[in-house]
């Protein structure tokens, strides 16, 4: 049988194609599980899973908790902030006495990027990372490549252009690695401050051109400006950021092609992509979310099944 090359999800950055492959061909599986009227497998009845989240989280956090269940995984939740972090403990600590109590699987987000990789050499569980601060969100990435091949057949030789604040995102980098690896070509398009200077390292394209980056893409993959992460102002105002890299349903129906629409979640309607074009029949936002599950069932499957 095939396995994961990897103990740990920490990152699209730790595993090869092989592995995107075979996570995907598993999410198909449970895909199909998924539209059943009863949604469950029992395949990790004897498996307990911790979902710490140091930062906060909708769709990440809720995807987890339901593709763990749909398992049959036993599942416990961790906020920061109702526990005893807020009193001193260090990650450490708290992770060990969490696996105390015989935990088999950690699925982590915290805001440190690297926090995965340091828990990785300290602890005894399998750990898959949920988001770790700028660094990596490998199963966004996992299932933006895996609604990719569901809309348009296949990830390998299609165009896909990543617009917006790519200095601060997590999901870009991994969105990146994963593109990069099944053979797609990718460009990211945004203000020239919000592009980090080590890009033409990735292997991508660069556009400052948010109609020249359409015009060339398949796919375009709009990212939330993440106000949160800056200390100061990366452009002049929210205003003139979407006048320039907001995508409206105008500008889809000047572009000689009808392109696929993402976005990871959470919208700014109106910044980055209109209200018209997030519930149009282009955009496959809620698909994401749909696949979200399958794949991350799919990732806790196959990493639970080397630590049995
Ligand atoms: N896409 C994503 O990571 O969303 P959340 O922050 O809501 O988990």
């Amino acid at each position: 049988m095939s396995e994961l090359s990897v103990s740990h999800l920490l990152g699209i950055k730790y595993i090869n194609e092989k592995d995107i492959q075979l996570i995907f061909e598993t999410a198909d599986h449970f895909k199909e599980v998924i539209q059943r009227p009863i949604k469950k497998v029992p395949s990790l009845r004897d498996i307990t899973i911790a979902n710490l989240f140091f930062e906060n989280s909708t769709r990440t956090r809720l995807s987890f908790e339901l593709a763990e269940k749909r398992l049959s995984a036993d599942v416990v939740n961790f906020s920061a902030s109702s526990s005893s972090v807020k009193k001193g403990e260090t990650l450490i600590d708290t992770v060990n006495n969490i696996l105390a109590m015989k935990v088999d699987m950690v699925v982590m987000r915290h805001p440190n990027p690297g926090a995965g990789v340091f828990l990785s050499k300290h602890i005894n569980a399998a750990i898959v990372n949920a988001g770790d601060g700028t660094h990596e969100h490998p199963t966004q990435a996992l299932l933006d490549s895996y609604s990719i091949r569901e809309r348009l057949g296949d990830v390998a030789g299609k165009k896909v252009v990543i617009v917006g604040d790519i200095l601060h995102s997590r999901v870009a980098l991994s969105n990146i690695y994963a593109l990069k690896l099944q053979g797609a070509e990718v460009m990211v398009c945004g203000p020239k401050t919000l592009i980090p200077k080590y890009i033409h390292e990735l292997g991508v394209k660069v556009s400052h051109n948010l109609r020249e980056a359409l015009n060339w893409c398949d796919v375009a993959n709009m990212l939330r400006v993440q106000n949160e992460r800056m200390d100061i102002s990366y452009f002049p105002s929210t205003r003139e950021y979407a006048q320039q890299y907001g995508v409206t349903k105008d500008i889809l129906e000047r572009l000689d092609k009808e392109i696929v629409i993402m976005h990871p979640g959470p919208i700014n309607r109106g910044v980055e992509i209109t209200t018209e074009v997030a519930d149009s029949n282009q955009a496959i936002i809620l698909d994401q979310v749909e696949n979200g599950v399958a794949v991350r069932m799919a990732v806790i499957y196959l990493l639970a099944s080397k630590i049995k």
